[in-house]
């Protein structure tokens, strides 16, 4: 689109009460800035400017972060454009923060939209009407409003009689009467740039809170005949400002229900909507139960047909089909292939692979491993760094011992292997096919195929084939 973007994240947040600035909040697991920022990218723009100031590195960071993330998936013809950003130094006020930008954004004549990096709900669809709309009237500025039920705190949309726009006032310097009014400013706008930036110069400081206001450029353009129209959306959740926290929670809330309700009607059961909690980005097959108090975060993708019991927290994990997730599971960047069962109270972490038709029961972590197809591991183990076959039975108790107190060493378990309870295997060492160890065994040799092993160290005890 013939459209650059301008979003201003430069303020601290007051009212979030926070060490942290705002727009760094998170909402379903992303900052607040990356969903602006998202949104902004769906019209396809020639530029997004960000203003940036309260710990502005960090928030440069996050959204250059989030770019390269955005660019590794997207195809070649349509790639993000980056992040642009201008500092604000000092937080005079919006209008102040639109002006940060006139060197990169006054240059040409492309249309500005600008956007609040706290109005986060905001879709595509709805700025891209606006758009649309500030084109065919051929306005100046455009300003969305909407009408809502408790406009406390917003800039408040006075009319003329003839219903036309007049001007915006601030919450803080509104009378009696105009703090009735409630149709409110959403903080989103379309501008023509030459306009823009030539109003801007005119603004001055004259209000409560002595700052300088970007609302102020709408009146000034309408005192100077321009045309400024109005853009009155009729879904107030969407342009909800976030504030404060108890704000934060009710969008996250309102987009958490969005996700599970697009979910549930691709043919997800999500038996308590109000206790589960599943990011944006999560993806999820047809007939798969989830069962309350589960949390599914990142890009965690879950196959049709699977379990997912009370108290499960996934992350960024892949579970193909007929995977049955038992109660209370903690499993991050793990690979479950089908009809692989885990748990309960198990833990899967840093590229855990479990071939299909493995189990990994109670009390048992699993990290860097790999799992072949139908191996057990039951009961109360750690298995670390290690490679284990199929048809492995891995006793109650097992440990790999996989550090020596300066590196990490791999454990090999071959195909048909039985481990004995209790066995410790000492890493690096190799248990080859077929063999068995003894309970209690620690194995600190490689043990040849088809072979016994027990004692502590372990020794061959005789050929078992
Ligand atoms: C603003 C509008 C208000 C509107 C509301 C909608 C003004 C004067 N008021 O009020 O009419 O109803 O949004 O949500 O514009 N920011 C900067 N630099 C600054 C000040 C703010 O970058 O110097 C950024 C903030 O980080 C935030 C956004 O601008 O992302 C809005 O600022 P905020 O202080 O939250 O404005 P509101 O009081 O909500
Ligand atoms: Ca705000």
């Amino acid at each position: 689109m013939d459209l650059n973007i301008l979003v201003m994240a430069a303020g601290l947040g007051t009212r979030m009460k926070s060490q942290k600035a705002k727009v760094l909040h998170r909402l379903v697991g992303q900052p607040l800035i990356n969903h602006v920022y998202h949104t902004a990218l769906c019209l396809a723009p020639k530029r997004v400017v960000m203003v940036v100031g309260h710990q502005a590195s960090d928030v440069e960071q996050v959204l250059k972060n989030f770019h390269s993330r955005l660019l590794k998936k997207a195809e070649q013809n349509n790639t993000p454009v980056a992040p642009e950003f201008v500092l604000q130094t000092e937080q005079k006020g919006t209008g102040h923060a639109v002006m940060m930008a006139k060197k990169l954004l006054a240059r040409d004549s492309t249309p500005i939209l600008v956007l609040s990096g706290d109005v986060p709900l905001i879709t595509t669809n709805t700025l891209e009407s606006l758009f649309t709309q500030h084109r065919t009237l051929n306005a100046t500025a455009t300003v969305l409003t909407t009408k809502v039920a408790n406009p406390t705190g917003y800039g408040r949309i006075i009319r003329t009689q003839q219903g036309n726009f007049s001007h915006i006032v601030e919450h803080r310097d509104a009378g009696l009467k105009e703090l009735e009014i409630d149709e409110i400013n959403s903080g989103v706008y379309c501008f023509e740039s030459q306009a823009l930036f030539a109003a801007l110069e005119k603004i001055s400081p004259n209000n409560t809170q002595g700052e300088y206001y970007l609302t102020d450029v709408l009146s000034i353009l309408r005192n100077q005949n321009d045309k400024v129209a109005i853009y009155q959306h009729k879904a107030p959740e969407e342009v909800l400002g976030i504030n404060n926290r108890i704000e934060l929670a009710n969008a996250e809330h309102r987009m958490r229900m969005a996700k599970l309700e697009s979910l549930m009607l691709d043919g997800v059961t999500i038996i308590d909507p109000n206790s589960t909690f599943i990011d944006l980005d999560v993806k999820i097959g047809i007939d798969t139960i989830i069962y309350p108090n589960t949390i599914i975060e990142g890009e965690t993708i879950i196959g049709e047909n699977c379990t997912i019991n009370p108290g499960a927290h996934l992350i960024n994990s892949h579970l193909a089909n007929n995977v049955f997730i038992r109660d209370y599971s903690l499993i991050v960047d793990s690979f479950l292939a089908d009809q692989t069962t885990v748990g309960p109270f198990a833990h899967l972490r840093m590229g855990a692979h479990l071939e299909a038709g493995a189990t990994v029961g109670n009390f048992v972590e699993v990290k860097k491993s790999k799992l072949g197809q139908r191996t057990k591991a039951m009961h109360l183990s750690y298995l670390g760094d290690a490679i284990i076959g199929s048809s492995v039975n891995i006793g109650a108790g097992t440990i790999t011992c996989n550090y020596d107190g300066k590196n990490k060493h791999t454990t090999v378990i071959e195909d048909n292997v039985k481990i004995g309870s209790d066995t410790m295997l000492v890493a690096p060492v190799r248990v080859g096919q077929g063999s068995m160890t003894g309970a209690g065994t620690v194995v600190t040799k490689d043990v040849p195929e088809n072979s016994l092993a027990v004692g502590i160290p372990a020794t061959i005890k005789k050929r078992l084939i």
